[in-house]
């Protein structure tokens, strides 16, 4: 399958990417795609979603209680029964792309359980609260967006760090400034997840979102020394 919208993936529209995402840490990528792998990729991940959704509310007590009211489907699950989405993951040419967006080699993670997920809210108020991620850089596909209005924006604090003992997350949300995107149906993102503070805001009543949360980690991720207890609660790795 080819991924990419060659034309777009030029030297000016890539220095453009790198200049945003240093500079606000998260970047829409959409454009560099190919149509037609974004509406298969919808396909792939709409069908995963239904065969396996399972449903999570919570508070998540590493990240001050922020809560988990969504659906998930673990990496596992994904590999049950997707093609695209692993074969995606462990391109070559894909990892080389976003490793120029990065400026930094961005790798597969050397760890089972979150290469991978999908997310769905789809109740009243459903959220996926504010968290820090494990690794470096998260690249996000918006299968199923909310319209515009209606909830499940993205919010993000930058240069943001996860202190694990004491996360001090309501400290972080009234000392800042937060960054809030839409992105349609189709859309991918890229965010420097590990030191952005993030979260999907609330969807309103009839409302879908459904995405596919990837991540990729740096060579500083490699010599961390992670538990993964986020991941092991909201995805029952
Ligand atoms: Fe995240």
């Amino acid at each position: 399958m080819n991924y990419f919208n060659q034309t777009k993936c030029n030297q000016e529209e890539i220095a453009n990417a790198q200049k945003i995402l240093k500079s606000t840490s998260i970047i829409d990528v959409t454009h560099f795609f190919a149509q037609d792998f974004i509406e298969n990729l919808i396909q792939e991940t709409v069908n995963v979603y239904e065969q396996k959704l399972q449903r999570k509310d919570f508070l998540m007590e590493r990240t001050d209680n922020t809560p988990r009211n969504m659906f998930s489907v673990s990496e596992r699950a994904i590999d049950a029964c997707a093609t695209m989405i692993p074969k995606f993951y462990y391109d070559e040419e894909v990892l080389h792309f976003f490793s120029t967006l990065a400026q930094e080699q961005v790798m597969a993670l050397p760890w089972t359980g979150e290469r991978y997920v999908i997310n769905g809210l789809s109740r009243s108020n459903d959220t996926h609260g504010w968290h820090w991620d494990d690794y470096a850089y998260a690249l996000v596909f918006i299968a199923k967006a909310p319209k515009l209005g209606n909830g499940g924006e993205v919010e993000c604090i930058p240069d943001t760090f996860w202190n694990r003992e004491k996360p001090n997350i309501e400290q972080i949300l009234q000392q800042n400034q937060k960054q809030k995107h839409h992105f349609e149906s189709g859309s991918f993102y890229l965010m420097k997840s590990d030191t952005t503070l993030h979260r999907v805001a609330p969807i309103t009543e009839g409302e879908i979102r459904i995405a596919i949360a990837i991540s990729f980690c740096n060579k500083a991720d490699l010599s961390k020394d992670l538990d993964h207890q986020t991941v092991y609660e909201l995805y029952g790795v």
